[in-house]
This record gives structure tokens, C-alpha cells and sequence, in this order.
């Protein structure tokens, strides 16, 4: 049994059930153009059996790499752009402790990132604390080509080999990149540095289930065999599945773009944990860049509640009418803390002693959830029971999933990014790249 339930009843307003019934045999194709690989961009579909296919023995080759990093650095970098490490940080954030960073005592190096923006000013800081820390890094780029990484490399290799010198250095560094292109697996080949593929036919968002989300995880001290098992379980829960009554998957696929047929084109993902804030970041950039072509696609955004009920929760209450919200609960912190009686309440909060936090971020919940769907903004609820290595390996699947049968809905291809190259094109010309 997989463990991720899907509520519509926020939706039951907007969404009625013969127009679920009108797209359910369309959304059961778009589910079997994705499983036989045989729609737009299926040279790009490796990862949909990624969990069952990825073999035992890469998975202690990761492992075996990550321990060697443990025992030598304080610090482990991971440089990359896009999907090259937005599911790294969204899993190590939601698994990790929110003061981790704090932590005097470490198991596990500190996972840190570069590459993911040029900003002379992080750099220059990235390299004052290097300075005082034991460190490792990863360069990730599928391409092997892309502008920031390869700047933050080129900046960290220098820094690293003045530190270390080369041969050390060189046992610090682990490339990951395509089997065979690139300026990366060129460069990687002539240090030679330790190297893991990223598959040609899984496409950067869909690569963390690969070395590309492995290894920075497995270094942070998490299990990555039990993200892969949960993984698995929804690979195959799919694929054994494929009416939309029965299939949580298909479900959400149709909702949504239900509701974008009718003006509501943007999507906030909402949490209600802020370990889950980069879980949101990676989710936006999956749907964002594999729907969002050809003038159409949901607008993916995100909010971070009860925080953001500070800040955007009046304009989603009250204002443009386009938007709808999914909400990802999770049911049992790891943790238990209880609101403290005080004898003269003068904080006027006796009325919440002895109660548990998460009831009251709960009722919280469930008070926003109505309000927001009396304003008229739909809901679509995913329940989690907790936070842990399974429940994200099935929440990663299940996501890509669903973004490949509403590309596939929307008739775009979900696995390309042709509007990504416009900028570069642009900065190339003015950096006068030849
Ligand atoms: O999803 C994608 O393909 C992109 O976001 C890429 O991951 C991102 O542009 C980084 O590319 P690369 O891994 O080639 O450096």
C-alpha cells in the first residue's frame, strides 16, 4: 500500500463528476503513452521505471563514495543548476533537522550549494568559509555545459587544489554528468575524477532518483535505499492502476487541468511544515518547465502556511479569481510538544494548554482550507503520514507522474525546456561568447 492520500472534496464546488468521468478515458491514454513510451519526448521517459530498474550495485557504489566523503570533509558541496539540484536539496531539507546548519556535533558533512546562481558576492563567501572547513564537492551538469555551474567549478577546482594540491584535491571531487558529451566528462576524464552517469534518457527534473539526487543525499546521512523503495512502490502501484477512482495519480493529473480549462491557471503548492519549502521549489520547476510552453500551462507557485497567511493569504482569499491551491498535509510530526498551562494566562493562551502543536497547526489547516474554499479557490489535498525517506521516494514518483500525464493532457512535450535557451542566447552574445 502506498501511504499518499488524495482528497478533492475542496474541488466538489468547481469540479463536478461527469467532467471527471467526460476526460477519464483521455487521461488513462496520456498514463499509457507515458508507460509505453511512445509520446513526445519518449527518448526522455528512462525515469519512469528508474526504481525498479536501478540496480543494487549502483546503489552501494553511491553509498561506498558518500562514506568515503564523510570521513574527509566537514563540508560538502554540491554544485549544480535546475535539476541538477533542486530534488537533491528538496529531499536533504525535508529529511534534515531545520537547525541542522547549527549543529556542533555532525555525523554527516553539511550539504551546501553552488552554482545555482552568479552571484560574486555568495562566491566570494562560499570561498571564506572553505577556507576554514574540510571539504568535498560535486560539479553536476547533464549537459556539461551549463554557464553557472561551470563558473562556480572552475572558481571551486582552483580553491580546492590550492588547498589540498592537485592529487588530493582529485579524491575530493565527483563529477556526475552524460556518459559520453560535454565539456564536464571531458574535463572529468583527463583528471580523472570519480564519475557517475546520469542516464541519456532521464532529463535533468527527472533525475533525482539518479547519482544526481543520490549521492549529495546519501553524503547528508539519508537512506537512499528507502527512498527508492518508495519509489518503487508507486512505480508499481501505477502501473497496476489506471482508473482515475483508483489511482490518486490520475486523479490529481485530471483535476487540474479540469480547473485550468476553467481559468484556473495557477497552482500554489502549500505545505504547512517548513522542511517542505524546497520540496515546493523542486515540484515548481517540474510542472513550470514541462508544462509551460506553447502558451499554455498551470503557473506553478508556491506558499509556506501558516507563514505566508501573513503575507499572501489575502490575495489568495480575496483576490484574481485564477488560482487554485494543492496542499500537502502531513499527519504526525517526529516530534511531540504541548502547549504549557501558565497560571496567570496572561498571554490569554490557557484555552490551548496541554494541547499538542501539530493539532493546532492542523486546525489551522483545516480553517484556512474552508475559508479558502468559500472564496472560491479550489483545493486538492495530499495527506502524508510523516516525513521520511519512503514517503518522499513515493511523493517524487508520484509527482513526476502526474506531470507527465497533464503534459501529455495538454498536448505539450512535457520532457523538453526550448525556452530555456533564450536567455542564454542572449547573456552568450553579450559575454561575446564565440
Ligand atoms: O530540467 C532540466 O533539464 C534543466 O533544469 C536542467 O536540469 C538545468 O538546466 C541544468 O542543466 P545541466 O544539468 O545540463 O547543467
Amino acid at each position: 500500500m502506498t501511504n499518499i492520500k488524495l482528497n478533492i472534496k475542496g474541488s466538489n464546488k468547481f469540479v463536478f463528476a461527469k467532467e471527471i468521468e467526460k476526460i477519464q478515458s483521455k487521461i488513462m491514454d496520456c498514463q499509457n503513452t507515458v508507460l509505453n513510451k511512445s509520446g513526445k519526448g519518449k527518448e526522455f521517459l528512462g525515469w519512469v521505471n528508474l526504481p525498479s530498474k536501478t540496480e543494487k550495485k549502483l546503489l552501494d557504489e553511491i553509498i561506498s563514495t558518500a562514506n568515503k566523503i564523510k570521513n574527509k570533509a566537514e563540508i560538502f558541496v554540491v554544485i549544480g543548476i535546475g535539476g541538477s539540484y533542486l530534488g537533491a536539496r528538496s529531499v536533504i531539507e525535508a529529511l534534515k533537522n531545520n537547525f541542522d546548519h547549527l549543529l556542533k556535533q555532525r555525523e554527516n558533512p553539511l550539504v551546501i550549494y553552488a552554482g545555482q546562481n552568479i552571484s560574486e558576492d555568495y562566491l566570494s563567501e562560499l570561498l571564506k568559509i572553505l577556507d576554514k572547513h574540510d571539504y568535498a564537492l560535486t560539479i553536476i551538469s547533464k549537459s556539461g555545459t551549463t554557464t553557472e555551474p561551470a563558473i562556480a567549478f572552475r572558481i571551486l577546482k582552483k580553491h580546492i587544489e590550492n588547498k589540498y594540491g592537485k592529487e588530493d584535491a582529485r579524491n575530493r571531487i565527483i563529477a556526475i554528468t552524460d556518459s559520453s558529451k560535454g565539456a564536464l566528462k571531458q574535463l572529468a576524464d583527463k583528471e580523472n575524477y570519480k564519475t557517475f552517469v546520469i542516464p541519456d534518457d532521464v532529463g535533468g527534473r527527472y533525475s533525482v532518483l539518479t547519482p544526481v539526487g543520490l549521492l549529495p543525499i546519501a553524503v547528508a546521512g539519508f537512506d537512499i535505499k528507502k527512498i527508492m523503495e518508495g519509489a518503487k512502490l508507486m512505480e508499481e502501484f501505477n502501473l497496476n492502476n489506471n482508473k482515475l477512482d483508483e489511482n490518486p495519480i490520475l486523479l490529481y493529473a485530471a483535476i487540474r487541468n479540469i480547473l485550468y480549462l476553467k481559468g484556473k491557471a495557477i497552482e500554489i503548492l502549500i505545505n504547512y511544515e517548513p522542511k517542505l519549502a524546497f520540496f515546493t521549489e523542486w515540484w515548481k520547476q517540474l510542472f513550470g518547465e514541462s508544462e509551460g510552453k506553447e502558451n499554455k500551462g498551470i503557473f506553478p507557485a508556491g506558499a509556506n502556511f501558516t507563514t505566508d497567511l501573513h503575507s499572501l493569504g489575502q490575495f489568495i482569499q480575496e483576490g484574481s479569481p485564477n488560482i487554485f491551491e494543492t496542499t500537502i498535509f502531513v499527519d504526525k510530526p517526529e516530534n511531540e510538544l504541548k502547549i504549557p498551562e501558565s497560571k496567570e494566562n496572561l498571554d490569554k493562551l490557557n484555552y490551548l494548554s496541554g494541547k499538542n502543536i501539530n493539532e493546532i497547526n492542523e486546525k489551522a489547516f483545516q480553517g484556512t482550507y474552508m475559508a479558502h474554499v468559500d472564496g472560491n479557490v479550489a483545493n486538492i489535498v495530499i495527506s502524508i503520514p510523516q516525513i521520511n525517506e519512503n514517503i518522499l521516494g513515493q511523493l517524487i514518483y508520484f509527482f513526476e507522474m502526474a506531470c507527465a500525464v497533464s503534459g501529455y493532457y495538454l498536448k505539450v512535450n512535457p520532457f523538453d525546456q526550448p525556452g530555456v535557451e533564450k536567455y542564454k542566447k542572449n547573456m552568450f552574445k553579450l559575454l561575446g561568447k564565440h
